[in-house]
């Protein structure tokens, strides 16, 4: 199945939103694959955002990042990457439509509750930022045959 890493950002942790977003990737048929609360610094932030560290509210960004601590999650699926990135919704929670996560929580550019990896290539860099491999599980709930056909399956 494929991976992708989502943040809680502390919009979401310092709001309460976790359980909230955690229950809707759930009900969606997404499987915890690896979940840990850590605090991030400019290092790890530097490398995660370094499409952006030119910008000139790269350091705004940087002080949201680290206002708390985040929630790492690992979450896998069939398209995860695309699934999870059509439930997070547009970059900017004005702009995002409603029923999608910032669309629901967000009203804010930079305070926008979750990161969610965009391409394969960035899914795969961002796993193993945050994670050790030891710190990924690969399983298989037995509901498995109840959230996609033996099709989708193979
Ligand atoms: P980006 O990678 O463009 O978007 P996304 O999170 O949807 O993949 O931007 C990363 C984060 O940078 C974004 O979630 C919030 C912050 N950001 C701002 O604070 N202001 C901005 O104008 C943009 C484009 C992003």
């Amino acid at each position: 199945m494929e991976k992708t890493l989502v943040i809680f950002k502390p919009s979401a942790i310092e709001r309460g939103l976790v359980g909230n977003i955690l229950t809707r990737f759930q009900q969606k048929g997404l499987v915890i694959t690896g979940m840990k609360m850590m605090q991030l610094n400019e290092a790890i932030l530097r490398e995660h955002y370094s499409h952006l560290v030119e910008k000139s509210f790269f350091p705004l960004l940087l002080k949201s990042m680290m206002a708390s601590p985040v929630i790492v999650l690992c979450l896998a699926g069939k398209d995860a990457i695309n699934v999870v990135r059509l439930m997070t919704g547009a970059t900017n929670g004005r702009e995002a439509l409603p029923g999608t996560i910032r669309g629901d929580f967000a009203s804010s550019n930079q305070e926008n509750i979750i990161h969610a990896s965009s391409s394969p290539e960035d899914a795969e860099a961002e796993i193993a930022r945050f994670f050790a491999p030891g710190e990924i599980f690969d399983w298989t709930p037995a509901n498995t045959p109840f959230i996609y056909s033996s099709l989708e399956l193979n």
